[in-house]
């Protein structure tokens, strides 16, 4: 059986790591260029963005060709000997399945325009409720409403994302074979890993009825009993039958009790599920396009309650800060002026010594930050632009516009690797896509050579890897009430060993009283961000700004 709570995930947004070819995308080729940069992190497995044929209009989250690599990207070869490689310094592979829609170009898709029955099949095809209407009320989560003309007929296609990002009806038993089909054809190909996109919006009510409101809209698609359900069958006829493979499942607004569904062993569902609850924290009212601070009580009360009660179920987290859809969380919940790096090294050790599985954003490793752009016309999000043009009709002045996709936009972290301090961060020998800003200062180059945060970095890595307290351990809260610090002690049942976790979420000093849990046993540092030598923690501990202290009893 894995051990998942030894594992540490990369993920790579393949258009933006390093460009092999000048063309200012990143590729497949470049990718294994930089396999000894990744290789000094001793990750366990990356997951990869989509790399699929695809039109890009939701940057290869709409595929038009499942078994394809896109030409941007490169070729099969290319793919099997990312893999080859990869598997020379033992690093799996994750990919990332994109199943509750694919794109109307796809030939599933196009036959079923052109009147091919089986293939309509495939899709929510429903007609107008009264005529001149929609079929019902639902909005597509990119904005605007969840349906579009299915071609010149009658009928309408349901879209919960992008007009050409058409859901798939998991109802149907073809549809579900043509998944696991699909995953079968990639553990085939050496593939160890399987990241499910928005998975648990796969199954909508048969009755596709008009919603009350937005926020119970959701409930008549997300987290149905018929997910586990369909989630039991994929991993019976397809990843199931390799015990090593890992999955992770994406759930959009899901529950505990759900996730812990999704992912207890014996549900033989998932491994584990990324969850946002803990990004929505600097949600004015739960509206991301909002500029607020983030609530530092909310933000430790919801980790709290999610590891103690996925504890508690046997079930099992993906832990992040950072993905190709957040804003960088060094730019929400740390310092990007004076305490970037103090800051960045407090929040992964924050993340690192909880119990879970670790998910590390390239980039991140670097401290990077969101990029400082000055015009709307510096993004290509579509999700970004909708936003933007949708803002502006509620009445936003531009600068007011501007200043809300800036904070939220998914291009923050989007923006390609910075490998040096050149114009185009080394990315590329062309045009980047998307233009680095703030590469002067943090890049691979000066990061290696006299960084603080890579290393860092390496060290929780090891810790996790040599603890069974951080991979295994139980999670207790501690100084729940404080304003400032985040702090937790991690326990085994078999034995009185403990580890303590605190961490200053400010840039100012603070005191705190342990408990004394705490004070009684003697112990060592096992990682801080500042120097520190104590053998026993004092009743009174003092936390200088971002400073992170990881201590272990003896
Ligand atoms: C979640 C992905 O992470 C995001 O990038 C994408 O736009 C949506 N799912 C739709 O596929």
């Amino acid at each position: 059986m894995i051990n998942l709570g030894e594992k540490v995930i990369y993920q790579i947004y393949p258009k933006s790591f390093y460009d092999s070819d000048g063309d200012g995308l990143g590729d497949l080729q470049g990718i294994i260029a930089k396999i000894p940069y990744i290789a000094k992190l001793n990750v366990d497995m990356i997951w990869f963005n989509p790399f699929f044929v695809s039109p890009q209009n939701d940057n290869g989250y709409d595929i038009a060709d499942y078994y394809q690599i896109d030409e941007r990207f490169g070729t099969t070869a290319d793919f099997e000997q990312l893999v080859a490689e990869l598997k020379k310094i033992n690093v799996g592979v994750m990919l990332d399945m994109v199943f509750n829609h694919c794109s109307t170009q796809h030939e599933w898709f196009q036959k079923a325009l052109a009147g091919n029955k089986k293939y309509q099949h495939y899709f929510y095809l429903r007609p107008a409720k009264v005529a001149g209407s929609l079929p019902n009320n639902w909005q597509s989560k990119f904005g605007g409403p969840a349906w579009s003309r299915f071609g010149q007929s009658e009928l309408y296609y349901l879209h919960l994302y992008d007009p050409t990002q058409a859901d798939l009806d998991w109802h149907n038993p073809d549809v579900r074979a043509e998944a696991s089909k699909i995953v079968n054809f990639w553990r085939k190909k050496g593939v160890q890993g399987f990241r499910f996109d928005v998975i648990n919006v796969i199954g909508k009510d048969h009755e596709l009825v008009d919603s009350l409101n937005p926020i119970q809209e959701k409930t008549l698609y997300t987290d149905t009993p018929v997910v586990h359900q369909y989630l039991k069958e994929l991993n019976q006829n397809s990843f199931g039958q390799d015990k090593e493979i890992i999955t992770v499942g994406e759930m959009s607004s899901t529950s505990i009790a759900n996730s812990i569904e999704y992912t207890r062993p014996q549900e033989h569902e998932l491994s584990m599920v990324f969850t946002f609850h803990h990004l929505k924290v600097d949600y004015k009212n739960g509206q991301k396009w909002s500029n607020m601070p983030f609530d530092f009580m909310k933000l430790k009360s919801l980790l709290t309650s999610w590891q103690l009660n996925m504890d508690r179920g046997n079930g099992w987290n993906a832990l992040f800060w950072n993905n190709h859809d957040q804003p960088w969380a060094l730019s929400r919940f740390g310092d990007t002026g004076k305490y970037r790096i103090k800051s960045a090294q407090m929040l992964a050790t924050a993340l690192h010594c909880l119990r879970g599985t670790p998910f590390i954003y390239q980039g991140e490793e670097l401290g990077m930050i969101n990029p400082d752009y000055k015009s709307i016309s510096d993004y290509v999000d579509v999700e970004s632009l909708n936003a933007y043009k949708e803002l502006l009709r509620q009445g936003k002045t531009p600068q007011a516009a501007f200043n809300l996709i800036k904070g939220k936009s998914r291009d923050n972290s989007r923006v390609p690797m910075h490998w040096d301090a050149s114009a185009t961060a080394g990315f590329t020998n062309g045009t980047p896509w998307l233009q680095p800003t703030n590469q002067a200062e943090i890049n691979v180059n000066a990061e290696l050579d006299h960084g603080e945060i890579f290393n860092y970095y390496q060290k929780l890595i090891a810790l996790r890897k040599n603890y069974r307290l951080i991979s295994q351990g139980h999670f207790i809260p501690l100084l729940e009430d404080n304003h400032a610090v985040f702090a937790y002690a991690r326990c085994l049942a078999d034995s009185s060993e403990k580890v303590f976790v605190f961490n200053n979420f400010y840039g100012t000093d603070t005191i705190v009283k342990l408990p004394t849990m705490c004070t009684k046993q003697k112990g060592k540092i096992l990682l801080s961000n500042y120097p520190n030598n104590l053998d026993k923690l004092p009743q009174e501990l003092h936390l200088r700004p971002y400073e992170s202290l990881v201590w272990c009893t003896l």
